[in-house]
């Protein structure tokens, strides 16, 4: 019997799986996906849903990104969030979320919070950078998006820092397609991170999601080994968060929720939610 990685029996000197080895039909496959790794692979209608709720999400993370100056309380940009989403016909997934739930509409994440940070009064200053991170649900899909905003001028070391994050992003979007592994992505974001002597946080990761808020399969942005094959019709984001100084975070002890630098050095962060399509990928959540 010719085993998956005997050389094939065609001469072509490829492996057997790279070569003649039969496909599984569509359906087997994200069925296999299914029970193997609890990853749901959507179906067209599903697609269709959660494109829309990453266009809702994107859309509000733009108004509130124009919204955060200099003198805006985070608890303000709450309140305008809780209004597009309204206006919009959408719900935020934050608020009530995870045990104890989640008390805010959005995730407002200020210099040296990495993430999930819980708007408060406090009037953003001069120099301050800030992750403004957005989950919407719309007719029951979720789409999940976050960015970067710079209130006024901050210094190199901290614009770099967010420069560099957007890099660690884009850069592992660009390999995405099918067959694709899911360690490749973190490879690509913990060189360039490393290339510019910052760190990644391994503590929180990316995630499937469309159909729930959080769904298998966990990505990693460090160095992993996870071997799992992007296939088409996974959806996930990707989130890599970025630190000046050590990587490891802090969970505050009062709210549970506000992830913080040990060494409380800056920390930034941005995040796509992507579709692997037939050939390659789509971000879903593009700035508008
Ligand atoms: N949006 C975050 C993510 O990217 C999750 C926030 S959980 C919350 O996965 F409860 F804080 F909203
Ligand atoms: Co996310
Ligand atoms: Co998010």
């Amino acid at each position: 019997m010719i085993s998956r990685n005997d050389p094939c029996w065609c001469n072509s000197g490829k492996k057997f799986k790279k070569c003649h080895y039969p496909a599984l039909p569509e359906k087997d496959k994200n069925k296999t996906y299914l029970t193997n790794y609890g990853i749901i692979i959507k179906s067209q209608k599903q697609i269709a849903g959660i494109k829309k709720a990453c266009k809702t999400a994107s859309i509000i993370l733009d108004k509130l990104v124009k919204k955060a100056t200099k003198g805006i309380t985070t608890l303000e940009l709450d309140e305008y969030a809780k209004k597009l989403h309204k206006d919009m016909d959408a719900v935020a997934a934050p608020y009530k979320y995870g045990n104890p739930p989640f008390p805010k509409s959005i995730c407002t994440s200020l210099n040296e919070v990495i993430c999930h940070g819980i708007p408060d009064n406090i009037p953003l200053k001069e120099g301050d950078i800030m992750n403004i991170d957005v989950t919407s649900i719309v007719d029951g899909f979720y789409g999940d998006t976050s960015r970067m905003v710079v209130i006024g001028k901050t210094t190199e070391a901290k614009q770099k820092l967010v420069d560099v994050t957007y890099e660690c992003l884009n850069e592992s979007i660009k390999i995405l397609k099918p067959r694709i592994k899911i360690f490749q992505i973190g490879d690509i974001i913990e060189e360039i991170a490393q290339k510019n002597h910052f760190s990644v946080v391994d503590q929180f990761v990316g995630h499937g999601v469309g159909v729930f808020f959080h769904e298998p399969p966990q990505i990693p942005h460090n160095k992993n080994n996870l071997q799992i094959p992007l296939i088409p019709g996974m959806t996930f984001t990707i989130e890599p968060m970025i630190n000046m100084g050590k990587k490891e975070a802090v969970i505050d002890q009062n709210d549970q929720w506000t992830a913080r630098t040990v060494d409380n050095l800056p920390s930034a962060q941005a995040e796509h939610t992507i579709l692997i399509t037939e050939d390659s990928y789509e971000i879903l959540t593009q700035y508008p």
